[in-house]
């Protein structure tokens, strides 16, 4: 246990509610880097950076929405230059395969100066029952313009276990985890698999990138349907379809596997709707 806090941004999303839960499982001091903290942490709003920076000795740093959204490396530079000046020792930075502006984040945390642990994930499985997916999935149709190719697609716990590890354990300094699932599923696979755990049929539907930007753009405007059709463009074109032996290597324990993930999902009642 440390006693600087540990500093953890995106502290209600995905990753971060699960890495706060399993530091304070731990018995670590936490501090919840969150719009809504008592201390806030916006990334709109640099003043509110040096505040929640203060007197931490580790950081989690999940950028939103996507390390790929203009300015975004721009911020992460401004952000690890304040840690450093505020004495941080440790960074652990959440980033995406397959993404040539997250790999230029990553190079500024390597050069940061500061004790680092990347972690660069896959495509979430909690996507499709926390994320921008559950509707849709409940729905019973998923539209991406993913063609038939495949993802590593992972379980979020294990991203998770991983940060926690590279944040409150030694062995981890300098370390790149590319975190993947054991299995590469396409994606009417993965619909598959969720209808054998919601009780509901779930089809996967391909559609092109022009209908995929046309839908975002009337759900988010022009701009964020513009930067989500790049993301997707790069990273559901085959060059991520490898699995990788990230979570063993930090973790010493396989990947969960994405059967494993709906059971959990259904149990934990994230798809209870009447049908
Ligand atoms: N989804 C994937 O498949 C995937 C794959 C690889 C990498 N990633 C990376 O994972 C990261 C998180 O993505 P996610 O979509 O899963 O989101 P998420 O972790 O679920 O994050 C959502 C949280 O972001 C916080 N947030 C929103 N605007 C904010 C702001 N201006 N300042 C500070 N916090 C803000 C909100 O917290 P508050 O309301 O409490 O402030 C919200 O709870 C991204 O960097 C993404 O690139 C995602």
């Amino acid at each position: 246990m440390q006693d600087q806090p540990i500093l953890v941004i995106g502290a209600t999303g995905k990753t971060g509610a699960r890495i706060v839960r399993k530091l304070i499982e731990k018995g670590e001091n936490v501090r919840a880097g969150s719009r809504h903290a008592p201390i806030p942490f916006d990334w709109d709003d640099p003043e509110t950076w040096a505040p929640a920076l203060s007197g931490a000795g580790a950081v989690y740093v999940s950028y939103f929405p996507d390390l790929a959204f203009p300015g975004a490396s721009d911020k992460i530079e401004a952000l690890t230059a304040l840690a450093r000046s505020a004495g941080v020792e440790r960074l652990v930075l959440l980033s995406g395969r397959g993404e040539p502006h997250a790999q230029l984040c990553e190079g500024i945390v390597v050069r940061s100066g500061i004790d680092y642990t990347l972690v660069r994930a896959s495509w979430f499985a909690q996507n499709f029952s926390e994320g921008y997916l559950v509707e849709p999935a409940l729905n019973g149709e998923i539209t991406l313009p993913a063609g038939d190719v495949r993802e590593p697609i992972i379980d979020v716990d294990d991203i998770a276990d991983v940060a926690v590890a590279a944040l409150t354990e030694d062995g981890h300094k300098g370390e790149l985890y590319e975190v993947t699932g054991p299995e590469l599923l396409s994606f009417a696979d993965a619909a598959a698999e969720l209808s054998r755990h919601m009780g509901r049929e779930v089809a996967y539907r391909p559609i092109s990138l022009d209908d995929f930007h046309a839908d975002m753009t009337g759900i988010a405007g022009d701009f964020v349907a513009d930067v989500l059709t790049e993301i997707c463009r790069i990273t559901l074109d085959g060059r991520n379809e490898y699995v990788t032996d990230g979570v063993e290597r930090a973790l010493g324990r396989p990947a969960t596997d994405f059967a494993a993930f709906c059971r959990k999902a259904a149990a934990s009642g994230f798809w209870k709707r009447a049908a």
